[in-house]
């Protein structure tokens, strides 16, 4: 990058009488981070001008002038070849000045009737608003592939847990759904924040509006945004809207976080409830048996740099008085390696989802041994007519009992199950098995094989793949 203290250069240099020092300079720039921003600056600008050129701000003649030297700025940035100089601070004098170089005195007039700080409000919106977009399409996508692996195991028994121990069987259809569930929420999130990120700010100007006959909702319009903002303090000072979007990422991590908890766990040779794709695994330098599950371990990492980074936000916003201040450039980097980050994440999630292979037998082997169907024998013999306080009391006696032995509940002998209550029958086995455990609990939201069919169906259709 470019880098001058030309103070010449500056489009605020007039009122200063000694160039900006190198420090100061480097410290307030941020086009080092900011020019991600520039195609969005591009279109501002184009939608800005147009409007003015409609009012009778600018001539036919100097709108043709900054469209052409727009589109050839354009293809500069997208071939790489447009200098970036810090000297300009920012995106926003950085494209200003190549327009000037290109077209002359119109590239001077576009900035009529606007400021950098409606400017840069709204170049962060129609980032954001691409961004959103693209989120959803990666959250859905995971969702689709939870809801691959639900319908393939949709009959396979894993232990279901509490206090991370073993409590009731459940389908392994059903937890995988449990996780589309809170996706699904998390792109509900990102929709309903999406409609405050798009409203226009451009047309407050510095602060207060401005004196020329603007149109703004001709400026919204073109650009596609659903509305615009309307206090012009409000426009450009508040960050509300990305402190909303960032919360939503902080949340899908933490979503994504959970599920990689659990991969690791099953993962590993106590549990082996399921096998990572090897391309998503990294082996030991020095124990050679290892195989590590790094996609998910950083996964859960990466949630606290998001978490991190929406705290950086509310932190930034807290103590900033009306209007603008120039706090609100920190908006960007977090923003964007939040962004960064839920992306990579979601689509390396994605592929680890569709490649995992669950392992029945293990699982079902776990589910055997936790006693996981003792609550199905109490509600057995509430079903006799038992309280069901006496039947859990009853229950825990047959379970003692069967730890005693070293054996599963199904393994007594009818005589001794009777000891523990005489309602017990030759039934009663029908209820310790897991299929019988997990058919029963058939009805909206229970695990039953049949309901997550159910719900399979339903799952899709919302997502109308
Ligand atoms: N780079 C600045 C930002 O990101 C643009 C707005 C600057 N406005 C100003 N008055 N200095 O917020």
């Amino acid at each position: 990058m470019a880098g001058s203290l030309d103070n010449k250069q500056q489009a605020w240099s007039g009122r200063f009488n000694e160039p900006v020092s190198e420090l100061a300079q480097r410290f307030t720039a941020s086009v080092g981070f900011d020019q991600r921003l520039a195609l969005f600056d591009i279109e501002g600008s184009l939608a800005h001008a147009a409007m003015l050129e409609k009012v009778g701000l600018l001539t036919k003649t100097d709108l043709a002038a900054i469209e052409k030297g727009m589109a050839q700025i354009r293809e500069e940035i997208l071939a790489g070849q447009f200098e970036w100089s810090i000297a300009l601070e920012d995106v926003h004098l950085n494209i200003e000045k190549r327009l000037t170089d290109l077209v002359g005195d119109a590239g001077k007039r576009l900035h009529t009737a606007r400021s950098r700080n409606d400017q840069v409000a709204t170049d962060i919106r129609l980032w954001l608003r691409h961004t959103i977009d693209e989120i959803r399409c990666q959250l859905q996508g995971l969702r689709i592939a939870l809801i691959n692996q639900a319908e393939a195991h949709a009959d396979t028994v894993m232990p279901g847990f509490t206090h991370l121990q073993v409590a009731q069987p459940i389908s392994f259809g059903h937890h995988m759904l449990a996780y589309e569930a809170m996706f699904s929420r998390d792109e509900e999130r990102l929709i309903d924040a999406r409609r405050r990120v798009n409203r226009l700010p451009l047309g407050a100007a510095a602060l207060a509006g401005t004196s020329y006959p603007i149109d703004r909702e001709a400026v919204a319009k073109r650009l596609g945004f659903e509305g615009v903002c309307e206090n012009s303090l409000d426009a450009v000072s508040d960050r509300d809207f990305a402190i909303e979007f960032t919360a939503a990422c902080a949340l899908i991590m933490t979503h994504v976080s959970r599920l990689s908890e659990e991969l690791i766990l099953w993962m590993t040779s106590r549990y082996g409830f399921v096998q990572l794709p090897d391309r998503f695994c990294t082996g030991s330098s020095i124990m050679p048996q290892k195989k590590n599950p790094d996609v998910p371990e950083l996964a859960r990492g990466k949630t606290g740099r998001v978490n991190g980074h929406l705290v950086a936000l509310l932190t930034l916003m807290k103590g900033q008085p009306l209007a603008y201040n120039k706090d609100n450039q920190e908006d960007k980097e977090p923003l964007f390696d939040t962004a960064d980050t839920v992306l990579d994440t979601l689509k390396a999630f994605i592929e680890l989802v569709a490649g995992m292979q669950p392992q029945p037998e293990a699982m079902r082997r776990a589910a055997l041994e936790g006693y996981a169907t003792a609550t199905d024998l109490a509600d057995y013999l509430v079903k006799k007519g038992l309280p069901f306080r006496d039947a859990h009391e009853a229950v825990a006696h047959a379970v003692r009992h069967a730890v005693e032995q070293g054996c599963g509940l199904e393994q007594l002998d009818l005589a001794t199950m009777q000891g523990f209550s005489q309602l017990i029958e030759a039934d009663v086995f029908e209820v310790l098995g897991l299929e019988g455990s997990l058919a029963s609990r058939n009805h909206l939201g229970g695990t039953a094989p049949a309901q997550v069919r159910i719900q399979v169906a339903k799952r899709r259709a919302s997502i109308g793949s």
